[in-house]
């Protein structure tokens, strides 16, 4: 999933508060106390890094601003998947240089994919950045902050093979206090033509599985009620504990992330469709808290144009994977991420896509035009010949057929009752909620007396547009018995 927004963190305070027995430096208003702020962009992994990186800064006496003009440091978390995220970066870091400008003795730090793909060019040729940090070197920063206060120029690009950051408790930074991400794995091996991400997150890597579990429920007990589980391609996860050599499977992984608690609900993205196994199937059908919610992107519904971009599945392939899931978990949402114009696509394929999201039902859909990226497979052996202006018509009509399939979606939907997680008051009225039901819908709903957000609600779906539910509440919160110290210890 992607999301062009920056996140900052909402409310500093807050984490200050949360946070201060862990992260002292913060509370401490000493004379060495200085401050960050940041940006992201991108995929969840990097707004998921990026409380990673708060966490690293924290510890070495640096707290998160909101404001950008005083921030002693200021850093760009940056996507490099298509041109127009790197276009993004590039004018927010002339914004910065003119902060700068006004504050010399301001550093400025890109992180992320953009400082993996470009390495020293911001650095040397743009002269944008005093730094330029992969997303393997994160635990070099505060080296690299202290080198480059000093005149030095601060770069470490290197990725690894190891690194997953298992240790690190990460800050969290857009905090609702209900839902976050772990991220479970980094890198990806698979070589989709297209995709520039193998390039800059290098080779695939498992985190320890129970740090992963020790996340999950240090988060129940801070009040949190949902986790995603992050990694381009969760379900070739796979970790082997070094003492037993048992080898713990996505499925498994799941499975033990579900037993913290039945209250703490969990979510996964993303997944692949050569990789999903019945296992991770039956694991959602078996257990309630795991959400009945699958992002299986597809990317197109051509299977020449799938043969072309890599993707190792094909059109029958992956309809088989989709009636799978319908058959195992009936209620299952399925959404995706499609790509049109990709080299030589016909009108045809185009419509085979089309089709496709008809067909498989999509809740919703992440939909671009191809965007050739330096160094990828697709730009060395094909010809990006689609025309721009066709590649944007495919995109508006596959928008717009996709649009038509959400609305039916939600309007099967009326009358229905879903258990719902409130996750805040909606944008619109604070007299409304807003919360999601299992199949990652959100629903908006009237306040009632004696519900907070972070509850669980039965609510019943009374209306619909294309992209929301309305409803009303029909049972208060049926939240389960808090964490015991017996579960506790048992994960
Ligand atoms: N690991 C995820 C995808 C991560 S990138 C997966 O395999 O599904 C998120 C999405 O960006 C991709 O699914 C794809 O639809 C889109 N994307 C990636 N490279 C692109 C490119 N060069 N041009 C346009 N869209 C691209
Ligand atoms: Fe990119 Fe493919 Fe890996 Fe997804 S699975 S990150 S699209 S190479
Ligand atoms: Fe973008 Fe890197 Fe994620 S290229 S989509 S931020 S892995």
């Amino acid at each position: 999933m992607y999301n062009d927004n920056p996140t900052l963190p909402k409310d500093p305070n807050k984490i200050l508060h949360d946070r201060q027995g862990e992260v002292l430096v913060m509370a401490d208003k000493s004379a060495n106390h200085k401050s960050f702020y940041i940006e992201s962009y991108g995929c969840q992994m990097n707004f998921s890094d990026s409380e990673i990186v708060a966490s690293i800064l924290a510890e070495h006496g640096y707290g998160p601003t909101r404001e950008l003009e005083t921030a002693d440091l200021i850093l760009i978390n940056t996507c490099s998947i298509r041109e127009k995220a790197e276009d993004t970066v590039r004018k927010r870091l002339q914004l910065f240089n003119k902060v700068k400008r006004e504050k010399p003795g301001t550093l400025i730090g890109v992180l992320g994919c953009m400082a993996e793909r470009l390495k020293t060019k911001l650095l040397d040729q743009e002269k944008l950045v005093d730094l330029v940090v992969g997303p393997d070197a994160y635990r070099d920063l505060p080296n690299l902050l202290q080198g480059a206060s000093e005149g030095d120029k601060g770069i470490n690009v290197l990725l690894s093979r190891e690194e997953t950051y298992a240790d690190i408790s990460p800050l969290r930074l857009d905090n609702n206090g209900v839902t976050a991400f772990i991220s479970i794995m980094r890198g990806c091996d698979n070589m989709c033509s297209f995709c520039v991400v193998p390039f800059t997150r290098g080779r695939e890597r498992s985190r320890n599985a129970f740090t992963i579990v020790s996340e999950a429920v240090d988060l129940y007990q801070r009040g949190y009620k949902e986790v995603t589980l992050l990694g381009q391609n969760v379900d070739s996860y796979k970790w082997e504990n070094p003492e037993t050599k048992v080898i713990v499977s996505f499925a498994s992984l799941l499975k033990m992330v579900a037993e913290v608690h039945p209250d703490l609900r969990v979510r996964f993205s993303t997944s692949h469709p050569k990789d999903i196994t019945d296992e991770v199937l039956y694991a959602i059908r078996d257990n309630e808290n795991i959400c009945n919610y699958i992002h299986l992107p597809i990317q197109s519904g051509s299977s020449r144009v799938l043969e072309l971009m890599n993707r190792t599945y094909d059109r029958e392939w992956y309809t088989a994977k989709v009636n799978r899931i319908y058959e195992i978990i009936p209620d299952c949402a399925i959404s995706s991420d499609v790509i049109t114009g990709f080299c030589t696509e016909t009108e045809a394929e185009h419509q085979e896509t089309i089709e496709m999201i008809q067909w498989a039902k999509y809740t919703m859909s992440f939909m671009f035009y191809y965007s050739e990226r330096p160094g990828t497979l697709a730009a060395r052996k094909y010809d990006d010949d689609i025309p721009l202006e066709v590649k944007k018509r495919r995109l508006s009509e596959i928008i717009e057929v996709q649009a038509e399939v959400s609305h039916q979606h939600n309007i099967n939907d009326i009358g229905k009752t879903f258990k719902v997680l409130i996750e805040g008051i909606s944008k619109r009225s604070n007299q409304e909620y807003k919360g999601r039901n299992s199949q990652y819908k959100v629903i908006i709903f009237p306040v009632e007396e004696g519900t907070e957000i972070g509850n669980y609600v039965d609510v019943k779906v009374t209306s619909c547009t294309t992209a929301t539910l309305r409803g009303i509440i029909v049972d208060g919160p049926n939240t389960q018995a808090t964490l015991s110290q017996q579960q506790a210890s048992r994960v």
